[in-house]
C-alpha cells in the first residue's frame, strides 16, 4: 500500500553512512543489550508506556529481539529501500493499531540512543553518536509520515477506538473460541481485507490496560466482525497469557470491547485466477478463514488449497465454515495433518499424520500459486524452505506472524 512511499529520496548524510556502515557489525552483537537496556530506561523514566506496549512480548523477549533485529535491518539496508519498504509496512501497520503518537518518538530516540551510548562506552563517539542520531530521525519521520497517513485513509487517529459489543460467543476448538462483535448503538463496522486484525484494548485492573492483535476471522458482512481467540493456558516455564486469559473469562455475550480499526498488511488476494493456497497450524487459521470466506462469496470459482495443521483433532477450529466452503466453492481443495496421528475425517476428508507436507499442496497447484503462511514462527520457516526448496519464487510466498516479526528474511 505504502511501501513505494518509503525512503524515495534517503536523506542520510554522506559523512553518516559509513559510520552507520561500519556499525552493523558491531550492532549485531549489542543489539540485543542496546534494546534491553533502553526499554529498562525508558519504562521506568515512563511507567504509563507500559499500558501502551505488550509486556507479554517484553517478558518472553519476543519484542525485545523484534526491535534489535529493526535496527540491524535498517543498518544494513538504509540504501535499499526496496528491502525495507515491506519491513517497514508492518511497522507501520502495528503501531497505527496500537495507537502510536509523533511525540512518542522522541521518548524512544532519547532512550534508544541513551542505551546505544552506554552499552558501546568508548566506542560511541560523538561522530557515530550524531550518524545514529541522524538514522534514528529519518527513519522516525518515514514512520511518522507513513503512520500519519494511514490514520488519515482510515478516519482515525491514536486515541481513536471502537466500541464494540459481543453478540455471539463460541467454543471453535478446545482451546480457541470466537467472539462476534456487532456496533454499539447507531455505529457502523467499516469493511476490513482478508488477513487483517483488530488491536482489543482490555483494562485488567484500574488504570492498567494492555492491548492485542486478533486476525478478523469472517469474511467481511458490513455489520458485524468476527475474532477468534486461542487461551494460553502456560505451563510450568511459561505463565498463563494475560489478555487471552481474560477475554475468555470476561467476555460473554453482551460485554462491550474497546478495538482498534482494522489494520494489517497481510492480505491474501481475493480477486484474480492464480491458484491460491492458504496454509496454517494452530490458530494461525484465523486470517485463512476469513480469506476463504471471502473467496466463497466473491471468487467461487477460483482454484483454492486449503491445508491446515494442528496436534490433535480437538484442536481444530472453525471446522463448519470449511465445511460451508467446500459446498460453495467446486474448486477448494481441503487438508488436515494432524501430529497425534489419530485416524480422523475433518470437512469430509481423511487427516493425515504428522506435519504438514506441502507437496500435497504443490501436487495439486503446482509452483505457479500464491501461497499465504500463519501459525508459529517455526511453522512458516519450515514451511517456507519446502517451498522455496520445490522451486516456488520468494515473492509468492506471504506470511503473518503472530507476534513481533523476526524479520530473517532480510537479515
Ligand atoms: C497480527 C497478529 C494477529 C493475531 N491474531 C490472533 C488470532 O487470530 N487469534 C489468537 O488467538 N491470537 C492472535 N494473535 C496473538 C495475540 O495477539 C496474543 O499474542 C495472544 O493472544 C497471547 O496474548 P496473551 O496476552 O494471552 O499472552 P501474553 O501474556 O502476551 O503472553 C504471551 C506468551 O508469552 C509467555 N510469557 C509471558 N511472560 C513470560 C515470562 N515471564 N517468561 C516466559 N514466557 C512468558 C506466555 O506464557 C505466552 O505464551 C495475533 C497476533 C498478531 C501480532
Ligand atoms: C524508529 C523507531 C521504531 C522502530 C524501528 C520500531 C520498530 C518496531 C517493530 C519492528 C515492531 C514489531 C512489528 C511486528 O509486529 O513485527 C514494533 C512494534 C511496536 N512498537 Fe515500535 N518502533 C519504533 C518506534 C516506536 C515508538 C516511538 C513506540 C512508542 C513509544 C513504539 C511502540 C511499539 C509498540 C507498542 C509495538 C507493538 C508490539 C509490542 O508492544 O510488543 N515503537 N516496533
Amino acid at each position: 500500500m505504502y511501501a513505494n512511499a518509503y525512503l524515495e529520496n534517503p536523506v542520510l548524510s554522506d559523512a553518516s553512512k559509513p559510520l552507520i556502515d561500519a556499525s552493523v557489525p558491531v550492532l549485531r552483537q549489542h543489539g540485543l543489550a542496546i534494546t534491553q537496556l533502553f526499554y529498562r530506561n525508558m519504562f521506568e523514566e515512563r511507567p504509563e508506556l507500559t499500558n501502551l506496549f505488550n509486556m507479554g512480548n517484553q517478558a518472553n523477549g519476543s519484542q525485545q529481539q523484534s526491535l534489535a533485529a529493526a535496527v540491524f535491518a535498517y543498518a544494513a539496508n538504509h540504501r535499499n529501500a526496496e528491502a525495507l519498504g515491506p519491513v517497514l509496512e508492518r511497522i507501520v501497520h502495528k503501531h497505527v493499531s496500537v495507537g502510536l503518537k509523533p511525540s512518542h518518538y522522541a521518548i524512544v530516540g532519547k532512550h534508544l540512543l541513551g542505551a546505544v551510548k552506554t552499552t558501546l562506552g568508548e566506542a560511541a563517539t560523538p561522530e557515530l553518536m550524531t550518524a545514529w542520531d541522524e538514522a534514528y530521525w529519518v527513519l522516525a519521520g518515514e514512520l511518522i509520515a507513513a503512520e500519519a497517513r494511514l490514520y488519515q485513509s482510515t478516519n482515525g487517529g491514536p486515541d481513536h477506538r471502537v466500541p464494540v459489543r459481543v453478540v455471539q460467543r463460541k467454543q471453535q476448538s478446545d482451546d480457541i473460541v470466537s467472539f462476534t462483535l456487532a456496533p454499539v448503538g447507531d455505529g457502523k463496522l467499516v469493511d476490513f481485507a482478508p488477513g487483517q486484525y483488530v488491536s482489543v484494548v482490555v483494562e485488567l485492573s484500574p488504570g492498567k490496560f494492555q492491548q492485542r492483535q486478533y486476525s478478523l476471522s469472517d469474511a467481511p458482512n458490513g455489520n458485524t466482525w468476527r475474532i477468534s481467540v486461542k487461551v494460553e493456558r502456560g505451563d510450568a516455564e511459561r505463565p498463563v497469557g494475560t489478555v487471552s486469559n481474560w477475554l475468555h473469562r470476561n467476555a460473554d455475550e453482551g460485554t462491550v470491547l474497546m478495538v482498534s480499526q482494522p489494520y494489517g498488511d497481510f492480505a491474501p488476494s481475493i480477486e484474480g485466477d492464480t491458484p491460491v493456497a492458504l496454509l496454517s497450524a494452530g490458530v494461525g487459521i484465523t486470517p485463512m478463514i476469513s480469506a476463504l470466506n471471502t473467496l466463497a462469496q466473491r471468487n467461487p470459482n477460483r482454484r483454492v488449497v486449503f491445508a491446515h495443521a494442528a496436534r490433535e483433532r480437538s484442536q481444530v477450529a472453525h471446522i463448519e465454515d470449511v465445511v460451508a466452503a467446500v459446498a460453495k466453492l467446486p474448486k477448494l481443495s481441503t487438508h488436515y495433518f494432524l501430529e497425534s496421528g489419530e485416524p480422523a475425517t475433518i470437512a469430509g476428508g481423511k487427516a493425515l499424520p504428522g506435519r504438514m507436507a506441502v507437496e500435497r499442496v504443490l501436487a495439486e497447484v503446482g509452483t505457479d500459486c500464491d501461497f499465504y503462511l500463519c501459525g508459529p514462527l517455526p511453522f512458516m520457516q519450515v514451511q517456507r524452505a519446502a517451498l522455496e526448496g520445490h522451486g516456488v519464487a520468494a515473492h509468492r510466498i506471504h506470511r503473518e506472524v503472530f507476534g513481533p516479526d523476526l524479520l530473517d528474511d532480510i537479515l
